[in-house]
């Protein structure tokens, strides 16, 4: 995408934004992977969140509670990350299969402090992926655990015959093996994963692939622990790895990983201890978030320029396993439980992720946002029997059809939108256009706090129509959703989209999300 940014003159009333999109011409395929998912062993995530025990009285699969089933299928839930997080790092899986009541219990040193009895584990999180229709993505233990524990994993889930760990599972009641399509190498090797430096992790992440072995036609996508947000110099010690195999150029016979990852996370300050509130926030908080947010464009394209020279095809998936808003737990409860609201600067937050995942899609192949339920910038918070969907949920609902669908860059002509102060400025406009099945969508996200906007797309290389337009916005960016109020922020039909000759005008309202259907 190119851009022309000029500052807003003061006062202007409107924010602008014209572009041309080539709805003949195929920029990347959006892989469904970008809105993937991450459930850790974390505060009330994982118990409370997904699992109630089979004796629950809420409506409950084998102990996985139903309603957020439900409500993570309709958004076409393509993957799940698990058991963390830091979590998997102490994790030993040994410890959470065979009879419940037999599983040895742990302390979850990270996350509260808590005793964690091993209840939900791994036949647990199949079954639970099973139910969603979601491929597992499971991260492995390089912190505390050994090469061993790691590939016996591996061949307890993937391994059908006469193996020692296909004998366990099956006295453990599941005959079949079941498909792993993705394989963490750890998390954040760089903190909380051993307090590795780029050179260790890089030796131990190809020692521990080695033996992640591909059983039965399962194939593994491994994924190493990359960097913390832009520590550019992992990712390349990663990439330098690599290419020693075989040259400058990533060498076909490769297998040691075939991703790696990165973790960004937007805060409204830069204080580690005061992140700011997820509800409490003026004008300014809302600023240094938006700015603070838009850093995952620069981030993603500052990794894929170091993976761009040593594996120029992109051979090797770019991934950021772990994304979103992360503020002060909410008052009153536990502060490792990680536990915030969600307004709707949430969901304007994740719709510029989503932009700039699309416009990265050709090295970036998967994203997972922190965390489902309960936990970080969740789809679902739970409040007894009640399922509260997020803001930030409707956003994946409104943007799930450009999962595994073409994108069409936009090139941006003019642009008056941008939001100053004194600590900085950003883009207040962003948008991103795909089409799939005789059909285009477009999204398009508002930032600006006070003003509305207009956007002027020139569709070319295809006729079209408007069939559909969907806005998601309030009166207040801290307007959510709680169990008393459960639709404070939802989705609304729009009527601010239209055709002008070949040009899609959609008319913004401030702080604003919005997606037009089109017909092909
Ligand atoms: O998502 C919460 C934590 O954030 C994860 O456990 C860790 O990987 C990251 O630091």
């Amino acid at each position: 995408m190119t851009t022309a940014p000029t500052t807003a003159p003061a006062g202007a009333a409107h924010g602008v934004l014209q572009g041309v999109v080539d709805l003949d011409v195929a920029g990347p395929t959006i892989s469904r992977h970008l809105y993937g998912h991450f459930a850790e062993h974390l505060g009330r995530c994982i118990y409370e969140g997904f699992w109630v025990g089979e004796d629950s009285d809420l409506p409950n699969t084998e102990g996985i509670r139903d309603d957020v089933v439900a409500a993570l299928k309709a958004i076409d839930i393509p993957n799940l990350r698990w058991p963390g997080g830091c979590f998997a790092d102490e994790y030993h899986w040994m410890d959470g299969v065979g009879p419940r009541e037999e599983r040895p219990s742990m302390v979850n040193t990270h996350w509260g402090d808590v005793v964690e009895d091993n209840s939900f584990g791994t036949h647990e999180f199949m079954r639970l992926c099973e139910l969603l229709g979601a491929q597992p993505y499971v991260s492995g233990n390089v912190g505390s655990g050994t090469v061993r524990e790691m590939s016996d994993w591996v061949e307890y889930l993937t391994r059908s015959g006469d193996a020692p760990m296909s004998r366990l599972r099956r006295e453990h009641g599941r005959e079949e093996p079941w498909k792993v399509p993705f394989w963490g190498v750890g998390n954040e090797a760089w903190g909380c994963g051993g307090n590795m430096t780029a050179e260790q992790y890089t030796q131990l992440a190809s020692q521990f692939s080695t033996y992640c072995r591909d059983h039965d036609g399962n194939q593994l996508y491994r994924i190493a622990a990359g960097p913390n947000r832009d520590d550019y110099a992992w990712t390349e010690t990663l990439m330098k790895s690599v290419a020693a195999l075989g040259g400058p150029v990533v060498p076909k016979h490769h297998t040691s990983w075939q991703a790696l990852s990165f973790h960004y996370y937007t805060h409204a300050t830069d204080d580690w201890q005061h992140k700011g509130s997820a509800t409490e926030f003026g004008a300014e908080q809302y600023h240094s978030t938006m700015v603070n947010a838009w850093r995952i464009d620069e981030i993603v394209r500052g990794h894929s320029r170091v993976m761009d020279a040593y594996d120029p095809d992109a051979a090797i998936g770019l991934v950021c396993d772990e994304w979103g808003t992360w503020w002060d737990v909410e008052p009153g409860t536990n502060p490792g439980f990680l536990f915030q609201q969600n307004t709707l600067r949430d969901a304007l937050v994740a719709g510029l992720h989503f932009d700039v995942f699309h416009a990265n899609a050709r090295r970036l192949v998967m994203a997972n946002i922190a965390q489902t339920v309960n936990v970080l910038q969740a789809m679902v918070l739970t409040d007894g029997p009640t399922a509260v969907l997020t803001p930030t949920y409707h956003v994946f609902a409104m943007n799930a059809r450009h999962q595994d669908a073409t994108s069409h860059p936009v090139q941006v002509v003019a642009e008056d939108a941008r939001h100053e102060d004194g600590t900085g400025s950003y883009r207040t406009l962003t948008t991103s256009v795909s089409s799939r099945d005789g059909s285009a969508l477009v999204s398009l996200t508002n930032l600006d706090l006070e003003r509305p906007a207009t956007v002027r797309l020139a569709l070319r290389g295809r006729d079209w129509q408007v069939s559909g337009a969907t806005l998601l916005t309030a009166e207040r960016p801290q307007a959510h959703n709680t169990a008393e109020d459960l639709s404070a922020v939802a989705p609304a039909p729009f009527d601010g989209a239209r055709r002008e000759g070949d040009v899609l005008v959609v008319e913004l309202p401030p702080h604003s999300f919005a997606t037009v259907d089109l017909s092909l």
